[in-house]
């Protein structure tokens, strides 16, 4: 037997010492928030990709009656990046959410699986690393790649005849 460790490399930013470029996709996520529909949760989350042709494309998250009718921030805004723009990569995405009590949480928001797997697929599309913001209000961690979201991850490549 054999034990292998996976290290994940996770920097952690205070809002101030991120980029100029940086800050401006939290601000865009955060915004969005205000934007959410989710009178069931009351977790309102938005986000913000960072296109490569410098396109800003956002998305917040869409509840339903029919709960799993409902679709997450990261999901919206990376299906609505694609439709809208096949053929162009998404460079970086971030994301923000708040409570019920409409405060900005203070840990880093962490998306759901299902919303991992479709960012592994956009960036596997786009062909360049998509790094990730998560916005807490103690902190930021950023991502390089989406594979440090999904470790051990399943993509097209491992349906390949060898
Ligand atoms: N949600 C997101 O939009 N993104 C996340 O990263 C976590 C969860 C949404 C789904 C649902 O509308 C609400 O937050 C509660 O799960």
């Amino acid at each position: 037997m054999k034990e292998n460790k996976i290290e994940i490399p996770v920097k952690v930013y205070a809002y101030e010492e991120l980029s100029e470029a940086n800050r401006q996709l939290i601000d865009k996520a955060k915004e969005m928030t205000y934007h959410s529909y989710a009178p069931y949760s009351h977790f309102s989350v938005g986000a913000a990709a960072l296109l490569a042709n410098g396109e800003i494309v956002c998305g917040s998250n869409q509840e339903n009656a029919a709960y799993p009718s409902g679709i997450c921030a990261e999901r919206t805004t990376l299906f609505y990046a694609n439709s809208q723009y096949p053929d162009v990569a998404v460079k970086a995405l971030a994301i923000a959410a708040r409570n019920e009590s409409g405060e900005f949480i203070e840990q880093p928001v962490s998306p759901c699986g299902a919303c991992r797997q479709v960012m592994l697929e956009s960036q596997c599309r786009g062909g360049a690393p998509m790094r990730i913001l998560l916005y807490g209000t103690q902190g930021i961690y950023e991502l390089a790649k989406v594979e440090d979201l999904l470790p051990l991850c399943f993509t097209a490549e491992d349906m390949a005849v060898e």
